[in-house]
């Protein structure tokens, strides 16, 4: 049986996910490495260059590592329906003098190609992809590059077509997780089922080797990740407020305060659905929220980051899983040894 030694190169189960938007960083990638742990980078919503220069960096440091791509697989919106939304949230924007209400339907593909060519280029140990299959070109691509290749995955059927691209493993990510959720269908996401039967399942589907991940909040869920047959598992939120992740203040504060109750799904602020904290913002738009990836993405991204800067987590995507009281501000090697004490 493929052990995670195998499949990632370490021997310790834990894996820090990938989490593009700040909070993944070499830093905090060096230090999973060092307490043993695997770690990726998240190539999401970053330049080549940008991934590039992270990629060296964490080459140089000598353990390995993973990155983490979007495949491109839009979600449509029409124009009536965007402007709908825009209109919507126009109010939002006005205190930071921002004019939602004008703005783009954009769409791009988070310079795939660019991506994909650096990582053929350059191959690392590990490439995981989120937001759907990858072409089975690519996929047999980086294999031949010396990758290893990883799939999200949020159901048995998911996987087993994810299994027929010849992929190595799977990411099992249950919907109690944090951030964006990994579906093949955004517009129907899986029932929500614990963590351990959705090892179960899309292991005894596949066949691979499954790494765990979604609402871990603490070592005792790492534990029942791993007796369900995985043989690692992400952690994402748990992670957020690392003494070296990139979680900006903003976030950080808010997944510490006790005011907050309740994680939920939501496409409110990227036409994905998303599971993050409840706040204002998903208060009001959520049940009117289209779905429409990356366009709302772009839409509301001015909104979050003057958010984020403001100190108002009340207009910030505040990504978490339902593990998040679990979450604590500590050096990464203080966090992994917690996480694989119950081991
Ligand atoms: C802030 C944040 C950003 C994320 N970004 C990505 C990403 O770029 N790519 C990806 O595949 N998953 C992403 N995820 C999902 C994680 O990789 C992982 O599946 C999830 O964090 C596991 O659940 P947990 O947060 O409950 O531990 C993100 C999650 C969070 C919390």
């Amino acid at each position: 049986m493929t052990g995670i030694r195998d499949l990632l190169g370490v021997d310790l189960p834990v894996v820090a996910a990938p989490m593009a938007g700040g909070p993944s960083t070499t830093r905090l990638a060096t230090a999973v490495g060092t307490a043993g742990g695997f770690a990726f980078l998240a190539a999401g919503y970053r330049t080549p260059e940008a991934v590039a220069a992270e990629i060296a960096e964490l080459r140089a440091g000598g353990h390995p590592f993973g990155v983490n791509v979007f495949v491109p697989t839009p979600v449509p919106v029409t124009e009536a329906e965007f402007r709908r939304y825009a209109d919507r949230i126009a109010p939002e924007g006005a205190p930071y003098g921002l004019d939602l209400a004008t703005a783009d339907r954009v769409a791009d593909d988070d310079h795939w190609d660019g991506k994909l060519d650096l990582l053929r280029r350059e191959p690392v140990p590990v490439v995981s992809f989120t937001f759907g299959p990858p072409p089975a070109a690519v996929v047999r691509d980086l294999r031949r590059a010396g990758s290893r290749v990883l799939v999200t995955v949020t159901g048995p059927e998911e996987a087993a077509a994810a299994a027929d691209l010849g992929v190595d493993g799977l990411v099992a990510q249950s919907g109690a997780a944090g951030g964006h959720l990994g579906t093949f269908t955004p517009a129907a996401p899986p029932a929500p089922r614990p963590l351990p039967d959705l090892v179960r399942q899309v292991a005894g589907r596949t066949g691979l080797p499954v790494l765990a991940a979604g609402g871990v909040g603490g070592g005792r869920d790492v534990a029942d990740a791993l007796a369900a047959g995985a043989v690692g598992v992400l952690v994402g939120t748990l992670l957020l407020l690392a003494d070296e992740s990139g979680t900006g203040r903003t976030h950080r504060d808010a997944l510490g305060d006790p005011a907050r109750d309740r994680t939920v799904v939501t496409r409110a602020f990227t036409g994905r659905p998303a599971r993050a904290l409840r706040n204002r913002f998903v208060e009001r738009h959520d049940a009117a929220a289209p779905l429409g990836y990356p366009a709302l993405h772009h839409l509301t991204r001015p909104l979050r980051v003057a958010a984020a800067g403001a100190g108002d987590a009340d207009r910030l995507h505040l990504w978490a899983g339902t593990g998040w009281r679990g979450a604590r501000a500590a050096p990464v090697a203080d966090l992994v040894a917690e996480l694989t004490r119950p081991l």
